[in-house]
């Protein structure tokens, strides 16, 4: 046993996964150790124990919750990242930090593979299989799920004929989630003509379901993290669940989004990020204040290359660390707080306030008090316009 060839394979417990530990043991003669992360939304201990029962010699569990939050979803959001102007990048933010703990497991047990259950057409393969070799590029990665052309079908029988302990019951959706989100393709999605049905949703409450009133509340950022709800100072996890849960229940957080993937599809995905959703609103409420046009301008762009090299896979790159630079300049004065009404699946910033504002109430005010000077605006729009008036009587 002690020269067997070990693989570590980031396993979810799912279908795909279960089947790769015994298929990995009978094709690599390998012996396979599971990593399982936490990022916000699995019960570890269940899908460790099914690990060890599906043939696993060793069955890691790792906490990320902290660092998804402080290393890839708060930068992500001072970035402003939304990839195609709606997914606030979930799964996309989650898979350099899974491939990260993969690379140190490896490491840690003496690998020479890791292993994910992605498929061949997704860009998660990309992400993780990047990730990974950035990292670590000693170290293969195996994707048995692209490389052995099994059916769903064929896979359930495989297990069957094994007595492996899955639960088959699972749904006709594919389902990705963090605490940033969660991501929902596959079945009937696969028609973007088609509304997505009710089940595809699962953090979030029908319209129907949500108060007649709206709710009302304050989020208080200090340098661009949000740090606090209603005066209560919260640390980024427990923040980001509280909103989850109020956001969800007003509706809000539901994103349909028919995307271009990296390897060159597109795709229809459903989304439900509330608590990203109204972040993002919040942060880019308080910037509004805090930043002059000309950083506005520009960090519109940044945020815009952010959310691509995100999603591209793309986080263990230098580019990323150079963007993260300029984000992070961005955000020395992005504290202070920002008011929201959330009602029947809508989210509306209604107040915002910072110490460091650059909105000037003498300036802006058309009533008493004023102290813009008009008279100097004459001048000013003389030689503003000086260019188009000669360009107009020159060139008739
Ligand atoms: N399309 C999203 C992305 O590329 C989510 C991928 C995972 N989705 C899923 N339903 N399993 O980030």
């Amino acid at each position: 046993m002690a020269d067997k060839k070990k693989i570590v394979l980031a396993y979810s417990g799912g279908l795909d996964t279960s089947v790769a530990v015994p298929w990995f043991k009978e094709n690599y003669d390998a012996e396979v150790i599971t990593v399982t992360v936490d990022l916000g939304m699995v019960d570890l201990e269940a899908i460790r124990k099914r690990a060890l029962a599906v043939g696993a010699a060793k069955a890691l569990t790792v906490d990320g919750r902290d660092t998804l939050v402080n290393e890839f979803l708060f930068p992500a959001l001072q970035a402003g990242a939304i990839y195609e102007e709606q997914y606030p990048l979930a799964t996309a933010l989650g898979r350099p930090l899974i491939a990260r703990y993969l690379v140190e497991a490896a490491q840690a047990e003496g690998a020479y593979a890791v292993a994910h259950g992605c498929t061949g057409k997704g860009n998660d393969q990309v992400r993780l299989d990047v990730g990974v070799t950035a990292l670590a590029p000693e170290l293969k990665v195996i994707a048995p799920v692209r490389d052995w052309g099994m059916s769903r079908q064929q896979e359930i029988e495989y297990a069957q004929a094994r007595k492996l302990p899955i639960n088959i019951k699972s749904s006709r959706f594919s389902v990705d989630e963090n605490l940033w989100g969660r991501s929902v393709e596959a079945g009937e999605l696969e028609d973007p003509w088609q509304e997505p049905p009710e089940e595809a949703y699962a953090w979030t409450k029908p319209l129907s379901a949500t108060p007649d009133d709206p709710a009302y509340l304050e989020v208080h950022f200090d340098q661009g993290i949000p740090t606090a709800v209603d005066g209560e100072a919260m640390p980024g996890a427990a923040l980001i669940r509280h909103l989850n849960a109020l956001a969800g229940s007003n509706g809000v957080g539901r994103l349909d989004h028919v995307e271009n993937r990296l390897v060159g599809i597109k795709s229809r995905e459903v989304y439900e990020a509330p608590g990203a959703v109204v972040l993002h609103a919040a942060h880019k409420a308080l910037e509004t204040l805090t930043l002059s046009k000309d950083q506005a301008r520009t960090k519109a762009r940044i945020a815009q290359e952010y959310a691509d090299m995100v999603y591209n896979g793309l986080w263990y790159s230098h580019h990323r660390h150079d963007l993260d630079a300029y984000v992070r300049s961005t955000q020395r004065y992005v504290t202070g707080d920002v008011r929201l009404r959330l009602h029947k699946g809508n989210c509306v910033v209604v107040g915002r306030s910072s110490p460091n504002g650059l909105y000037q109430h003498r300036l802006a005010t058309y009533d008493s008090g004023d102290q813009f000077d008009h008279s100097a605006a004459v001048g000013f729009i003389s030689i503003y316009g000086l260019p188009v008036r000669t360009q107009n009587q020159v060139q008739r």
